[in-house]
């Protein structure tokens, strides 16, 4: 067969097919195997969606109790990596995601996971399900130094999470709802770079720690997992310098984009600021009247900026304001993040496996010329 050269970024290529789901960027929505992603925020629980990735539908009420109580069994760390968690949560300077990419691996080989390719499909959906229900037991414990705080089994898997964090009770019920619908229209987003880091390593019949261990480094980038938080340093700036329009024209001026605006496939809206503005407003914290208002001088300022181009209010200026009234703390944004994307990620992994063909592209070499000997070989 012969070569097909591709754009940089493999932007547009389509290079698998998947029922999982898919961004309508035209139409500015996304859903999840057919159901609007932002209607599930707004009316679902984290379990049920999470039913729905990994077991293809949304279940009725008896079988979404069952699957609550079958994955509630599986949130505790094992002893033994309990025992090392410190050692890795011993650096303070090592990001959060750092951190949770070595106890992924040290999780995957303390409960013995192997190639996949030795396992029924049973035993690999058990496995996505385990990784699911241990990342915020693996997130809390990072936040807290490595040390593993008693969760809830009588709790839902947010609520655990904010138990194990610490001071769930502290939370009012809005808050703790506010996070769950943040993570649930993060679960997953299309072919983007971490999930397809995760299919490629899944590809060659790695074990499920593998794949997760890519994914996690990939989202760690900040082109991927970003930084919300630095959506929140620009409101403080522009909070204290007092004058949102100068500043954001002083930015302009210099080149610099604004942080939370544009995105590479909606070229309107983002359905998950849209959605993620609402739950803030209904929060209330501090934060949303002076979030709404710099939004507003923002996009004034971006259209007289480009008015050739849409810059709209992406995801990640939202989802700062709404886990920051959450009560999470700025350097377990990306982390809270990676626990909901792990839904997507081994709901991918699993559909890949089931029907696999290893990703093994080619590439245009460009270097320099082969010596004489090698080329009458070619
Ligand atoms: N502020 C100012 N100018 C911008 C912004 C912005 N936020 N976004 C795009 N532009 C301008 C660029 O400067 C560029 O101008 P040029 O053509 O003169 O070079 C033009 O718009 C196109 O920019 P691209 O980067 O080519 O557009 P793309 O759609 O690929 O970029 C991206 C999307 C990376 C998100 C961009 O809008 C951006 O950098 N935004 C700020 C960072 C951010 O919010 N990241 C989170 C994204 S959401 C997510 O990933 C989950």
């Amino acid at each position: 067969m012969g070569s097909i050269q591709v754009p940089p970024g493999l932007e547009g290529v389509i290079a698998a097919q998947t029922s999982i789901g898919a961004v309508n960027g035209q139409q500015g929505f996304y859903h999840y195997r057919g159901y609007n992603a932002v209607e599930l925020a707004g009316e679902r629980s984290y379990e049920e969606v999470w039913h729905l990735m990994h077991r293809g539908n949304l279940p009725e009420r008896g079988d979404a109790l069952e699957f609550a109580a079958q994955v509630r069994e599986l949130r505790e760390i094992p002893e033994d990596v309990l025992s090392l968690l410190p050692a890795i949560a011993s650096n303070p300077s090592t990001p959060l995601l750092a951190q949770l990419r070595s106890a992924m691996s040290l999780v995957a080989t303390s409960l013995g996971w192997s190639s996949w390719l030795d396992l029924s499909p049973q035993e690999q959906a058990q496995q996505a399900a385990h990784a699911v229900a241990i990342m915020p037991a693996l997130v809390a414990a990072l936040a807290n130094g490595g040390v593993a705080k008693a969760g809830d089994k009588s709790l839902s898997l947010i609520e655990d999470f904010l138990q194990r964090l610490g001071g769930q009770a502290d939370r009012t019920p809005e808050q703790i709802r506010a996070l769950e619908q943040y993570l649930i229209t993060t679960i997953d987003h299309g072919f983007n770079a971490s999930t397809f880091a995760a299919r490629v390593v899944t590809s060659t019949g790695a074990d499920l720690g593998a794949s997760l261990t890519a994914a996690i480094g990939a989202l760690s980038g900040p082109l991927h997992g970003g930084a919300p938080s630095l959506a929140l340093t620009m409101l403080d700036e522009i909070e204290s310098a007092g004058r949102a329009e100068q500043w954001i024209q002083n930015k302009l001026d210099a080149g610099q984009r604004i942080m939370g605006f544009g995105h590479r496939v909606y070229r309107g809206t983002d359905p998950r600021a849209d959605f993620l503005r609402e739950v803030a407003i209904k929060l209330d914290s501090q934060r949303t009247q002076l979030a709404l208002d710099v939004e507003e001088v923002i996009l004034a300022s971006l259209a007289r900026h480009r008015p050739d181009r849409v810059l709209a209010t992406n995801v990640e200026y939202w989802a700062a304001v709404v886990m920051e009234a959450a009560g999470l703390a700025p350097e377990l944004f990306t982390p809270a993040f990676t626990m909901s994307r792990t839904i997507g990620w081994t709901a991918h992994i699993l559909e890949q496996a089931a029907n696999n063909k290893l990703i093994r592209p080619s590439s245009d070499y460009v270097g320099a010329a082969p010596n004489r000997a090698m080329a009458q070989a070619f």
